[in-house]
């Protein structure tokens, strides 16, 4: 099945010539909900199973799920910042293409798509990421943003010799990282810069990105630590929802982040990783997951990696986490989305009312089900009022029956 099935080519239809596809435009205003897809520049993806149909990374399939994000008008592509793999008979993650070169050939490849970058601070020098991002942001016209992490994986850290500070310090470095960083963005003219960490002299670095002041800002991390940079420095906050089976604890997760931001005078955009089953029925869509998860799950790997990161993080206590396995298998730790297609609208709906702005999608086999996707659960998104049609006055072609005469909000 062709990923673009019932999408418009956008040769033959494009979208507004004058619309505003930077990614400041797209991730700070735009859709109610806004989606993207993550984790398809590793192997297997977010998925820790054996099943065979689980993601095979190769460079064709990546630009053809790309390409069909770009045209069915979602959002963002995200790729995970990920050095080596987590053992365990899949391996996980073991075989990962670089984030920021990922990024830029994905960037030459679409036209609306906004292209992040997952950039570990203590790994990447400020200059060289002002650099990387101000040339990818030339590249897609715009269409760049950075998720900055400070890494947690230590078998990673090990590679590349590099120390993994005390908890809490990573993000103190973070702090002159990030500042740094801003100041390569923005200064016209030459500059020095000296922290606890840095050093520099007539720091120069031309171009300047396009969007101004500089692309958006992303962290991922969960910690009292996190939430105070995040909300202090960065745009928005990629956060795993600690309360899954009710969504008031949710709720007071989110609105706490959002009002710290505001207490700090900015506004935080909270996107979430979501992972996806979409099926007939209920039913055939819990047996997939079964499947997938209990009876081919690679419980090995996912032990590997939630021992390291229960270690080296204080994302979630050590029980939240243990409680939280099945969903690491599933989908990294994401929110799930198990159902049939209005089953998952209607989540879409309530994760919306929680005040998320954003999710990032995984999959077990990208192509088939972000073709089932596109045709299946974007239509009913419109329907609902969680987004507009893409490109804009065009609406997706829909094979499933109307759901309500609900107004779309516009997005552009
Ligand atoms: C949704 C989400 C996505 C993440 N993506 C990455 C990643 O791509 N690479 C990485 O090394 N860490 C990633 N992390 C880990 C965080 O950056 C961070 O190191 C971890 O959550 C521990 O930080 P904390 O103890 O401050 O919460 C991610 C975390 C979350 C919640």
């Amino acid at each position: 099945m062709s990923v673009d099935a019932g999408i418009e080519n956008p040769l033959m239809n494009p979208a507004l010539p004058n619309a505003d596809y930077t990614a400041r435009a797209r991730l700070f205003g735009g859709n109610r909900m806004k989606l993207g897809v993550m984790a398809f520049n590793c192997s297997h993806g977010s998925t820790i199973t054996t099943v065979p149909e689980a993601w095979r990374l190769n460079w064709p399939d990546t630009v053809e799920i790309a390409q069909a994000v770009d045209r069915a008008g979602m959002e963002a592509v995200l790729p995970v910042g990920r050095w080596r793999g987590y053992g365990g008979p899949s391996n996980f993650n073991a075989v990962t293409f670089e984030s920021f070169t990922w990024a830029s050939a994905i960037a030459a490849l679409t036209r609306y798509v906004t292209v992040l970058a997952t950039c570990h601070v203590p790994l990447v020098h400020p200059l060289m990421v002002a650099k990387m991002a101000a040339t990818i942001d030339h590249v897609s016209n715009g269409r760049f943003a950075l998720n900055v992490v400070c890494g947690w994986f230590k078998n990673e850290f090990d590679m590349f010799g590099a120390h993994m500070r005390p908890h809490d310090d990573r993000y103190k470095f973070a702090t002159e990282w990030l500042d740094f960083l801003k100041k390569a963005w923005m200064a016209e003219e030459e500059f020095d810069f000296k922290s606890e960490s840095f050093d520099a002299l007539s720091v120069w670095s031309q171009p300047k990105p396009i969007q101004k002041p500089h692309p958006p800002i992303m962290n991922a991390g969960g910690s009292p630590a996190a939430q105070d940079f995040t909300t202090r420095y960065c745009d928005m906050n990629f956060v795993i929802l600690k309360d899954r089976t009710f969504l008031q604890g949710a709720r007071a997760q989110i609105a706490h982040l959002k009002q710290l931001a505001r207490s700090h005078g900015r506004e935080t955009r909270i996107w979430i990783h979501v992972y996806v089953v979409c099926r007939e029925t209920e039913k055939e869509a819990k047996d997939y997951l079964n499947y997938y998860v209990v009876e081919k799950g690679d419980w090995e790997a996912a032990g590997n990696l939630l021992r390291i990161f229960g270690m080296h993080t204080e994302t979630l206590d050590n029980k939240t986490l243990d409680g939280h396995k099945a969903h690491f298998i599933a989908g990294h730790g994401g929110y799930p989305l198990v159902g049939t297609a209005e089953q998952i609208v209607d989540e879409l709906g309530k994760l919306a009312n929680i005040g998320v702005d954003g999710c990032l999608i995984s999959w077990v086999d990208y192509k088939n089900e972000l073709a089932q996707w596109n045709t299946g659960v974007l239509p009913l998104m419109v329907q609902a009022g969680l987004r507009a049609p893409f490109p804009p006055g065009e609406p997706a072609k829909s094979k499933v029956p109307a759901r309500s005469n609900a107004p779309a909000r516009a997005a552009f």
